[in-house]
């Protein structure tokens, strides 16, 4: 997917990952709505990009995403300064334990929000032509963080919405593509913040057990995490996928079971995954939560799809027919009718 005229907008993109990912998509010759809460952040970075790609490629635009009216009115914006919109990053993130709801509101809602007014201006169903969704989430979605419960809680949602999603695009034939990102840590301002009272309340006691984290697996850089956007955002066989970004196997995706084979049945084709792929731009470290899928060989679930397409055990005929061998004349003496049923019933 050639990158040159289209239109994207960028929650967050005044610093840190946002921003990497906005300088990725003007290289490539795309228009970006830069969307921040930052007023003064977003003024030196748009003032910063007209000097590196020239004026009119970039807009800022100053949003709360939490604040559901300013949000419609940012994407309003940008497809009327653009002429309409094609690719949707959500991807302004906040690591606020102390003020918990917030961060669920900026986290988990506004991608919720941002998914669905993307939908509303690329979407076949709205009449528009299509396009595509990258939501921001994070490795804390893989794993259990007693530092940021909260903020990890958002980041499992982020994954679950968007997968699910992802198959209601495939179904509801909406011509948008909607993936998720999911990086280890990266050196921006966000990951500063893990030390602070106030962002962490009770949870700043973990901090040392957090930098631990962090000197043992990595610190990736931004232009890594844009690199593997920019594959989202190009690629176009991938939908429903969960891209991870590690230190220890670069830009791969994440696996999962497949569904039953009646839940299969019901999606509809899905277009396979291609090959996980490594990237050499950061030192290699010990594998980061590396992901496994597990199968339990022990349990059969009761109810839902899979317990109907699960194959269930059967008692060998063979075992039985022994039996009756071993007790031939008994049998035989009590009820020759019984003898010859089993001997129906076992061939
Ligand atoms: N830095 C990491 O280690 C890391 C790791 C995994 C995932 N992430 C995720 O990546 C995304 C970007 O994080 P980052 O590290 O670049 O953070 P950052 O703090 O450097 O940048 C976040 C940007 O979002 C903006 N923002 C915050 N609240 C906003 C709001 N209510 N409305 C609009 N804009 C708002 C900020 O002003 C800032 O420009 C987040 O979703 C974060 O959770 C970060």
């Amino acid at each position: 997917m050639a990158l040159m005229g289209r239109v994207a907008l960028v929650t967050g993109g005044a610093q840190g990952i946002g921003r990497a990912v906005v300088e990725a998509l003007l290289r490539s010759a795309a228009k970006v709505s830069v969307v921040d809460i930052n007023q003064n952040c977003g003024d030196s970075c748009k003032s910063e990009l007209d000097a590196e790609f020239g004026g009119g490629s970039c807009a800022f635009i100053q949003c709360d995403v939490t604040d559901g009216d300013a949000l419609r009115d940012a994407f309003q914006k940008t497809a009327d300064l653009f002429g309409h919109l094609d690719i949707v990053i959500n991807n302004a993130g906040i690591n606020n334990e102390k003020n918990w709801e917030k961060t669920i509101g900026v986290n988990l809602t506004s991608v919720i929000k941002g998914t669905y007014l993307g939908l509303e201006h690329m979407s076949r169903e709205y009449g528009k032509p299509g396009g595509t969704i990258i939501n921001v989430s994070s490795m804390a979605a893989f794993m259990h963080s007693p530092h940021q419960p909260v903020y990890t809680a958002t980041k499992h949602g982020v994954i679950g919405f968007t997968r699910a999603m992802a198959d209601a695009s495939v179904l509801g034939n909406y011509g948008v593509r909607i993936n998720v990102l999911c990086p280890a840590f990266v050196d921006t301002p966000l990951l500063q913040s893990v030390e602070e009272e106030d962002n962490m309340g009770k949870f700043v006691k973990f901090k040392e057990d957090f930098k631990r984290s962090m000197d043992k697996f990595g610190v990736l850089q931004p232009s890594l995490i844009a690199e593997g956007m920019m594959r989202l955002i190009t690629d176009t066989a991938l939908n429903g996928a969960v891209m991870k970004i590690t230190c220890s196997k670069g830009i791969h995706f994440h696996t999962y079971e497949p569904m039953s084979a009646g839940a299969r049945a019901r999606a509809g084709p899905r277009e396979e995954l291609p090959a996980p792929e490594l990237s050499a731009s950061c030192e290699q470290k010990p594998d980061f939560m590396n992901e496994k899928t597990f199968t339990p060989t022990n349990t059969r679930p009761s109810s839902g799809p899979a317990a109907v397409d699960a194959p269930r055990p059967q008692a060998s005929p063979w075992i039985f027919s022994f039996y009756c061998l071993g007790h031939f004349e008994q049998i035989l003496n009590k009820n020759p009718t019984v003898l010859l049923f089993l001997v129906l019933w076992v061939s």
